[in-house]
């Protein structure tokens, strides 16, 4: 099992990945900026005044069984692939109603109803993705998602994005924004 590791996304005018948009798909947006960083620490400050922090840590797994598990592990890329060269930033809260059911609860609507996890089977290995959990760190999102793909799969990437944003999971999201990055 991976030790949790903690990342900030800082969004400025210095970073890595250049900002092609950034989407209100649900509740409020985030400040337009040109640029995210990440880095592999929690940081308080950013180094320079404009734009914002977002942290978050990744965890175990929560709801895919083992069998989902070994398919996951056996079919995903890792980050960092110099083919892709897009990305997405997708932090995600859901509502009291969704915190409030229990374990099992979840995992029913997440996967048995969403089919959440089998969709997103479908499209490794073109994506590769780090989920980072924020909500026991008191920040504005429960999840930071990040995603990283070839250009050749953008389409793939749009149609998944689409089909998950209609599931019975997704509406239980109560602010999500959307942010689309290149690298050169
Ligand atoms: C690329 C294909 C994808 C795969 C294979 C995938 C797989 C998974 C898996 C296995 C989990 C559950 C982890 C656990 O057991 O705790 C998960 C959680 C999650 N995924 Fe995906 N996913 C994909 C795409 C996406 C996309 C495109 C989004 C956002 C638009 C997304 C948003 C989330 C969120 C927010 C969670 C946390 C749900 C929660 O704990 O309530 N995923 N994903």
């Amino acid at each position: 099992v991976p030790p949790t590791r903690p990342f900030t996304f800082i969004g400025g005018d210095d970073g890595e990945w250049r900002v092609e948009r950034i989407d209100a798909v649900a509740g409020d947006s985030l400040q337009s900026v040109a640029t995210v960083a990440i880095v592999d620490r929690l940081i308080v400050e950013p180094s320079t005044a404009a734009g914002w922090l977002l942290r978050g840590v990744t965890s175990n797994e929560r709801y895919a069984t083992r069998r989902e598990h070994v398919l996951l592990a056996a079919a995903q890329p890792a980050l960092g692939r110099p083919e892709a060269t897009c990305a997405a930033l997708i932090p995600i809260r859901k509502t009291q109603q969704w915190w409030a059911m229990a374990q099992d609860e979840r995992r029913a609507i997440l996967e048995e109803e969403s089919r959440h996890i089998e969709t997103g089977l479908r499209y490794l290995p073109a994506v590769a993705r780090r989920l980072h959990h924020c909500r026991d760190l008191g920040e504005p999102f429960d999840f930071l998602t990040w995603f990283e793909y070839a250009p050749e799969d953008a389409h793939a990437f749009e149609e998944l994005v689409r089909i998950l944003r209609h599931s019975r999971e997704w509406s239980y999201v109560d602010r999500e924004v959307d942010i689309r990055l290149v690298r050169p």
